[in-house]
């Protein structure tokens, strides 16, 4: 049983983050998102000193992404980097970006997941339809990654490697579940996107999504495509910048006694992409540069039939957005 406390937090917190993992990354290409900010930005710092072959710069804008490369450039003298645009919150986007990645990746040999949003305790809905953080986090993450399955699966083929999706998720799953009101609902992701059932903890369950999107990835990808999600730790970064009053207040108490800087956390990144074997790290939730079980919820029935149910759910809504989308699914996801 894992049980993750608030105070086992804190303690783990104190006793200072592990070193960065170091790896060669020659040949390589790495796409990172969410690089301009936080510890997707210290990432990609580490991954410019690893000779990788490519670093893609995924950001919201092209001209975010243009300025984490002239920074990358200056503080490591990585001169590999190149810039792609995505916005999670707006599907079409997600699907722009895949064109374009089919387009000019030739390989991608690790997948950051990195990008995210918090706005703990307001309700913000999409232009298509979805609470921000549930669609951002959650829903586009997803469906971002199940589109370049296809140009991941060519790069373990062609090159006899062993690809890695990495998606940054959160300790905070630890205080998530999805209720049985929500699990008997016809639709349980619309359920669990509407302002009637949005709590505080909406962030906590979007992060849950990305340890279900690397479950189902574990169980019908092949074994030489290894999924892994991961807790970066507690980060000064640009995640909290949303909240005000009581929470910004206790947020500034919590960064001030115990956070990792975003460098300490992006080396959880780093790890996930090129640390540990790939039989340890593959399917797992890794926190301190080692493998953490997850919540009971997440393995007990309730949390199987709500993996499963959202997972289905997620396939049909992303197979209406995107007509590659059944093609992958026939052709990739199979066990
Ligand atoms: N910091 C922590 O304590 C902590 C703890 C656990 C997990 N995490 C996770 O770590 C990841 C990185 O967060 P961070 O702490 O480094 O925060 P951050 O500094 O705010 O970075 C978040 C990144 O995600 C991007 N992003 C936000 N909304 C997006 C959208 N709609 N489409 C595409 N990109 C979007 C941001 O772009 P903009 O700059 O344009 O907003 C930024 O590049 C997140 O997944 C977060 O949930 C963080």
């Amino acid at each position: 049983m894992v049980q993750r406390s608030y105070q086992v937090m804190v303690d783990e917190q104190k006793k200072g983050m592990v070193p960065v993992v170091k790896g060669d990354l020659t040949g390589k290409t790495v796409v990172i998102t969410g690089a301009n900010s936080g510890i997707g930005y210290e990432a990609a710092k580490h991954f410019a000193t690893m000779n990788t072959g490519r670093l893609i710069i995924v950001c919201r804008s092209l001209e975010k992404a243009r300025g984490a490369i002239k920074q990358i450039e200056a503080e490591t003298g990585y001169k590999n980097a190149e810039p792609m645009a995505l916005d999670l919150s707006d599907f079409s986007s997600i699907s722009t970006f895949a064109t374009q990645a089919n387009k000019t990746l030739d390989r991608l040999d690790i997948l950051v997941e990195n990008a995210g949003v918090a706005k703990t305790g307001q309700y913000f809905v999409t232009n298509d339809g979805w609470e921000e953080m549930f669609q951002v986090n959650g829903l586009g993450t997803t469906m971002h990654a199940i589109l370049l399955l296809p140009v991941i699966f060519k790069t373990a083929k062609e090159h006899s490697v062993a690809p890695r999706i990495v998606v940054v998720s959160s300790e905070i799953i630890f205080s998530a579940n999805i209720g049985p009101d929500a699990l008997a609902a016809s639709n349980t992701l619309e359920m669990l996107s509407s302002k009637e059932y949005c709590t505080p903890d909406r962030y906590a369950l979007s992060k849950l999504f990305n340890v279900f999107l690397v479950h189902k990835l574990a169980a019908l990808l092949p074994k030489n495509i290894i999924p892994v999600s991961l807790n970066p730790g507690f980060c000064l970064s640009g995640l909290r910048r949303h909240a005000s009053g009581a929470l910004a207040e206790q947020y500034d108490k919590m960064d001030a006694e115990f956070a990792y800087t975003s460098e300490e956390g992006s080396r959880q990144i780093v790890y996930a992409a090129i640390g540990g074997t790939d039989e340890e790290v593959r399917g797992a939730f890794t926190s301190y540069s080692q493998v953490l079980g997850v919540p009971d919820w997440i393995l007990s029935e309730d949390g199987k039939k709500a993996q499963d149910k959202t997972w289905d759910e997620m396939l049909e809504l992303f197979s209406k957005l995107d007509n590659r989308i059944p093609s992958i699914i026939a052709d990739y996801l199979k066990a």
